[in-house]
């Protein structure tokens, strides 16, 4: 399963990847808005953090002809960005046009299978699907992440299901019980992972022995 980030913080961006796992990031319109830059250049920031990585760069617009100016725009600054597109009526049929194209796409705003369904047969590259926002109102966020899995996979679509709006590790954990393709997560979450009591004790163990033993890995040099 892939690792994104979800931020429109340059700063997390650099010290996730420095980590060696991170493939690719998710931003969005509220990210962005609070990182409080432009949304060209921080985008462009992210994907020389990220290279090769997906970067999702969502469009604001909703009349359809705006919506395709927009994504064309987004699309041309950089051959890392992948268009986010929200699910309505105008975004699945942009998503149609712009899969046309070769233009890489990410469905935002997925909380069903049904509207999963329509994004896959506009040629999404990812599907987001959010699960918090679901587990907020009482609900079963993970419930769509497996029927969408099953339903790309059975059919043989092309798209990737991307678990996003993340709240805690369980989220990650649940997302790799479905066979989610990638999970996105806030860079608080991305650190969790790193995590367990167990690890934290055992390596405090292992270097109190070493240290009490008086061990060294480099011999002194000879005089
Ligand atoms: C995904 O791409 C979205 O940016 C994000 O996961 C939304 O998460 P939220 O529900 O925490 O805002």
């Amino acid at each position: 399963m892939k690792l994104f980030l979800d931020t429109g913080d340059v700063r997390e961006v650099k010290a996730a990847a420095e980590w060696g796992v991170l493939d690719g990031v998710t931003t969005n319109p509220s990210l962005i808005a609070k990182s409080g830059r432009g949304f060209r250049e921080t985008v462009l920031e992210i994907c020389e953090c990220v290279p090769g990585g997906a970067i999702s760069a969502e469009l604001v617009a909703t009349d359809y002809d705006a919506m395709l100016k927009e994504a064309l725009e987004i699309h041309s600054w950089h051959e890392q960005i992948v268009v986010k597109v929200p699910m309505t009526e105008n975004g699945v049929r942009l998503t149609r046009t712009l899969s046309d194209r070769g233009v890489r796409t990410n469905v935002t705003l997925v909380f069903s299978v049904n509207q999963a369904l329509l994004a896959a047969k506009a040629g999404a590259t990812f599907i987001s699907n959010f699960v918090g926002r679901v587990d907020d109102i009482g609900g079963d966020g993970m419930q769509a992440v497996r029927e969408t899995v099953e339903m790309v996979e059975s059919y043989g679509f092309d798209s990737e299901v991307l678990v996003a709006s993340i709240r805690h590790p369980m989220h990650v954990v649940e997302s790799l019980r479905c066979g989610a393709h990638i999970a996105t997560m806030p860079f608080k979450i991305f650190q969790q992972l790193f995590h367990h009591p167990l690890s934290e004790a055992g390596l405090k163990r292992f270097l109190d022995d070493w240290n009490a033993a008086g061990l060294e890995i480099f011999s002194k040099a000879k005089v």
